[in-house]
């Protein structure tokens, strides 16, 4: 699928809105990374109206004013900002009402940079250092997603020296397994992510124990790249069964239900994840509870919002196979190699004249397991033309290295005419920043 979303083919040339991809690395360079808003947008109201239903049976936000820490409004799209922590993209989220759900100090500074309101960030990760939960408690962030017993005791000592109190979600581990690569897999018991419901239960009632802790919702994230909405069903029951059971024995009233993310797109390898089905059955699953619910969507907003543009440099043949070398590789996206992701490429300008070939299209870097897509079937191009990875908007640049001392690419996010250089292109200064040499 050489036009798959939101790139058109205009005049043999793919392009960005009104934006040709080879104009673009005409005034960028390659490698390239082109990020297009109008598709993110789309996908974030495309997520709002498969979970539309609940604005109305959900608990309101609310009013302006109330006591910190800010309540889960209705429903609220957490964006992952590991997918993509430019903070162009972050902004553009944020000006939409999107929250940010964050593993790190680092991405708290983010998303605070970004404009994302404290009250809309939710702390995930199994090893938040103490400075990065202080810092979190500081910001007055909308909770901690807990996901050990330690980590709990962590935080409440902290809030408690702070004279604060924390709100925190249990991260349960609901023993769900998904179909998905087996290191973007984390909802099975053997796992590292999260605790068993049993647990769960016994950390609610050392929250609702503790003067500087309070429970205010229940998570959990069971992996990425999921197509099937059966497992987030399968979650969804286990997370209510745990926050129906502390409202029962302990009194412990939730607010909202955080079902992760991990929506699948649309990709080399299959289709995507129907969300209307999922927002169908969850907003069934929920009414009448008084439960908001929170998404952490990271893929399903970038993911296919964005491309990786690179140039090819030279073509061989060698031991029965045709090799196009690009000037991109593991270093710039590194799903290929690492997670056996197969992302859609396609040749920026296509004529229709070249014979069609089956290549390994690989990169410059100094490892067999450098390489973009394997046996795929492309147009041979010749050396100067430009390749389109897509689907790269998540964990694409995220991800990208300096491996071989390779400057990181440039990022650009188009919006209607207008294009903003997101991030320039690292020089060779970048690369020693921080080093010394005397
Ligand atoms: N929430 C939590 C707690 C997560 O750990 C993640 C992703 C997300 C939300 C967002 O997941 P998404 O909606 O983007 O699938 N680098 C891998 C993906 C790693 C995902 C890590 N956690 C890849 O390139 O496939």
């Amino acid at each position: 699928m050489a036009e798959s979303p939101p790139l058109r083919r205009v005049g043999g040339v793919l392009h960005c809105g009104s934006h040709g991809l080879d104009e673009l690395a005409q005034t960028h360079g390659t490698p390239l990374y082109v990020y297009c808003a109008d598709r993110i947008m789309d996908r974030l109201e495309t997520l709002r109206e498969a979970f539309a239903d609940l604005e109305n049976g959900l608990r309101p936000a609310p009013a302006a004013g109330a006591a910190r820490p800010d309540p889960a409004p209705g429903f609220l799209v957490a964006y992952s900002v590991k997918a993509n922590p430019n903070l162009a993209v972050l902004e553009l989220l944020a000006r939409a009402g999107a929250g940010a759900d964050i593993v790190s100090g680092g991405e708290l500074y983010r998303a605070r940079r970004a404009g994302v309101p404290a009250g809309r960030i939710v702390f995930t990760g199994v090893g938040k250092s103490r400075d990065e939960l202080r810092q979190g408690i500081e910001a007055g962030i909308m909770s901690f997603h807990v996901e050990s017993a330690q980590e709990l005791d962590a935080l409440g000592a902290l809030a408690a020296g702070m004279g604060a109190v924390a709100p925190v979600a249990v991260r349960v581990n609901p023993d769900v397994h998904s179909p998905t690569h087996e290191f973007t897999s984390t909802g099975h018991a053997n796992a590292k992510f999260g605790v068993s419901p049993d647990e769960a239960h016994a950390l609610y009632r050392r929250v609702a124990e503790h003067r500087a802790l309070r429970a205010v919702g229940v998570d959990v994230h069971i992996g990425s790249q999921i197509r099937d909405p059966a497992p987030f069903l399968r979650a969804l029951g286990v997370v209510l069964r745990v926050e129906n059971r502390a409202r029962r024995e302990l009194g412990v009233d939730l607010r909202y239900v955080d079902l992760g993310g991990g929506f699948g797109i649309s990709d080399g390898a299959g289709g995507g994840l129907d969300v209307r089905a999922l927002g169908g059955a969850v907003v069934a699953r929920l009414r009448g509870r008084g439960l908001s619910l929170v998404l952490e969507p990271g893929r399903f907003l970038v993911g296919d919002a964005g491309v990786l543009i690179a140039s090819v440099l030279y073509v061989k043949d060698s031991g029965g196979k045709t090799f196009v070398v690009t000037d991109a590789g593991m270093t710039e996206l590194i799903r290929p190699s690492h997670y056996g992701g197969v992302h859609e490429v396609s040749l920026v300008r296509e004529d229709g004249r070249a014979p069609v070939k089956r290549v390994d299209i690989v990169g410059p870097v100094c490892e067999q397991g450098d390489f973009l897509a394997r046996d795929r079937r492309l147009p041979l191009p010749n050396p100067g033309a430009l390749l389109c990875v897509h689907q790269a908007g998540a964990y694409g640049f995220a991800m990208a290295s300096n491996y071989n001392s390779r400057p990181r690419p440039a990022e650009v996010l188009v919006r209607g005419d207008s294009v903003a250089l997101a991030r320039r292109r690292e020089d060779y200064d970048d690369l020693v920043r921080g080093e010394t040499d005397d």
